[in-house]
Order: structure tokens, then sequence, then C-alpha cells
């Protein structure tokens, strides 16, 4: 059958890894898809940087809006990030001009999901997001597809690789935070804007999505309580480590005993022997926990150019094959309020 044509939108440290995982396993991406998937047509801001893979190939747009328009490009990946701006018009254009689209942006989905979700339910178009969240670990599909049929009350871990990366290597080496989080950044892990990561707001993104799939309702990102990991000292780590536990950035969520969701990204001290203590460097890892599923862990790497691409393309796998999951598993069928989170805890 013809080949789904595909146009990107940024190429950063994810596209490149897009491209390059395109190309590398064609033959066994094809066979899966169906049908070949083709760049046709890219679009960045810097033409001429040089990102080691070879884009002559591709028809080049400065607007990230004008490659939408291309007739050729049947499906568009978005891979600028923020939750405003070009990301934001380029996939609501898309979508209101049915072409499905395949997103790593967790602040777009964390922000403005209900909304695009609606576009997306109502043209009929795949919206989806696995890569959105903790890069490698097909998460989205485990929540939303794999636990489809229990009810989910606790869900939450360690959500963003590069505040796991800085902990556990200060805890090792003793080393210092802002070192730490260079080579973070050198490694590709890091947002452009690293206080995201640091400040809590990158973990506080996932955990919003996460729950919105978890519990069957959209949550509100900006009633999230948030806290990040500026003020830890190596101190912390070691005295931590002393009382037989290790200090990790979590995103918590869960249903409290009247219905209320709470959802919160703070530093906690996490028991050594917990599934979640064990994760250290970049990996990420999310304990679920249900009625009938009792406790769930998932662990893997969570940022990076090869594990987001394998996400990244794995959703336009599923396009292919015509994959018809609502975007947001089983609520949104019109009408239930956006959750504020309940804050009685602090
Ligand atoms: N900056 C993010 C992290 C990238 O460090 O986890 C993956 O979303």
């Amino acid at each position: 059958s013809s080949p789904l044509r595909l146009g990107i939108v940024g190429l950063g440290t994810v596209g490149v890894g897009v491209l390059r995982l395109l190309e590398k396993n064609a033959a066994v991406i094809a066979a899966r898809a169906g049908c070949a998937l083709k760049v046709v047509a890219v679009s960045s801001r810097d033409r001429h940087r040089n990102r080691g893979v070879d884009l002559s190939g591709y028809r080049w747009y400065e607007q990230p809006e004008a490659l939408v328009d291309d007739p050729e490009v049947d499906v568009v990946i978005e891979l600028i990030g923020g939750a405003e701006g070009a990301a934001r018009s380029v996939v609501k254009k898309a979508l209101q001009a049915v072409k499905p689209v395949v997103t790593a942006n967790k602040a777009l989905i964390a922000v403005h999901g209900v909304e695009l979700a609606d576009i997306a339910q109502k043209n009929s178009v795949p919206l989806m997001f696995e890569a959105a969240v903790a890069g490698g670990i097909p998460v989205i599909k485990a929540i939303r597809e794999g636990l489809a049929a229990d009810h989910l009350y606790w869900v939450g871990g360690i959500l963003n690789g590069t505040c796991n990366y800085i902990l556990s290597t200060m805890r090792k080496t003793g080393r210092d935070f802002a070192e730490i989080l260079k080579e973070a950044q050198a490694l590709g892990y890091a947002e452009a804007d690293p206080s995201t990561d640091i400040d809590g707001i990158d973990t506080a993104h996932k955990l919003c999505i996460l729950a919105a799939l978890s519990f069957g309702m959209p949550v509100d990102f900006s009633s999230i309580y948030i806290e990040g990991i500026r003020h830890i000292g190596a101190d912390d780590l070691h005295f931590a480590e002393k009382m037989g536990y290790r200090l990790k950035l979590l995103g918590i969520s869960c249903l409290t005993r009247n219905g209320e969701l709470e959802a919160r990204v703070h530093p906690c001290l996490v028991a050594g022997g917990h599934p979640l203590g064990y994760v250290d460097g970049v990996f990420n890892a999310i304990v679920a926990k249900g009625d009938f599923i009792g406790q769930l862990t998932l662990e893997g790497p969570g940022a990076g150019a090869g594990p987001t691409a394998t996400a990244v393309v794995a959703d336009l796998i599923d396009v292919a094959r015509g994959s018809t999951v609502p975007v947001w598993g089983a609520y949104h069928s019109g009408g239930s309020p956006i959750r504020s989170v309940s804050r009685d805890m602090f």
C-alpha cells in the first residue's frame, strides 16, 4: 500500500532521533505499520545547523503552519514543545484539517489536552502523545489500554529524568548541582529551559496527563501543587541515605475517599526498599495502583533521543494501522468538569 507521508515540525534532539529511527528500522516499521513511513517535509528555525542527518530529501518550511498546508503531508509530528505559540497552533490547525497528530509535547497536552481532544474527537482524527510522558516507557498505552478494565486510585512516580539524574549523581559523587545539570543538558535530557525540569513543572505536566487518564477526568493543571529540587543540597541526600531513604522528586496523584483528586509534585523521602527507591540516573518509573491490578511498576528510560523516538514512531505505527482508541480513553463524552486539586493535606 502507499506510504504514510510525514511532516515533522521541530528538529531538536527528539526530531533527529525520529529521523534516525525511521531510517534505521525502516523495514520492520513498514512491516508492522502495513505501509512505509516516509518523511516528506520538515520545519525548524535553523535550516543550516549541522544535525548529523541528511535533510536534503525533505521539503523545508520556515513556518511550521505552512507544513500543515502541504497536501502531501498526511500526518503532522509536533516536536516544537511549549504549551502556547507555534506548537499549539500547528496541532490545532492539523486536527482541524483532519490530519492525525503525533506529539511529544507534555506541556501542550497537560494544559490544552481537553480542547485539542475535543477537536480530534469531533473530526475523528487521532491525537497521539505516548512520547509526552516518561520518554520510552509505554505508559500511556499501559494505562489507557492495558488497564482499561480496572479502577485506578493511585498513580505517580519519577517523571523527570533530568532531576533524577541530578539527585542520583549528586548522591553518588557529591558533585555540584549546577555541574551535573550542565551534563544532563549536554546529554540531551534537559528541557530547552532547564528550570522547567528542576522547578518540577515538567513533572507536573506529565502527572496531569497520567492523572487524567488514570482517573477518567480532566485535570486542571494550574491547581497542581508544585515544588522542585533547587533547594536540595548534598547534605540532604547524605542524611536521607543515612536514615535508609532516597530523596526523589515525585509526582503523586490519587483519589481521596470522598472522590476528590489530589495531585502534587515535590521531593519525597522514599524508603530504600520501595520500587521507586532503586531507580537512578535518567530513568523514570511509574507506580499505578488499582482494585484488580494491585500494584504495577513500570521503569525505563524517561528522556533522550532514542527512547523518546521509539514512542513517537510507535504512535505513527498506530496511526498507520488505523487505531481508533479515544484520545483520553474512557472519559470525555463531554460535560465532566475540570477537577481542581484538593490541597487539604497542606
Ligand atoms: N526534560 C525531560 C526530562 C525530558 O528530563 O525528563 C523528557 O520529557
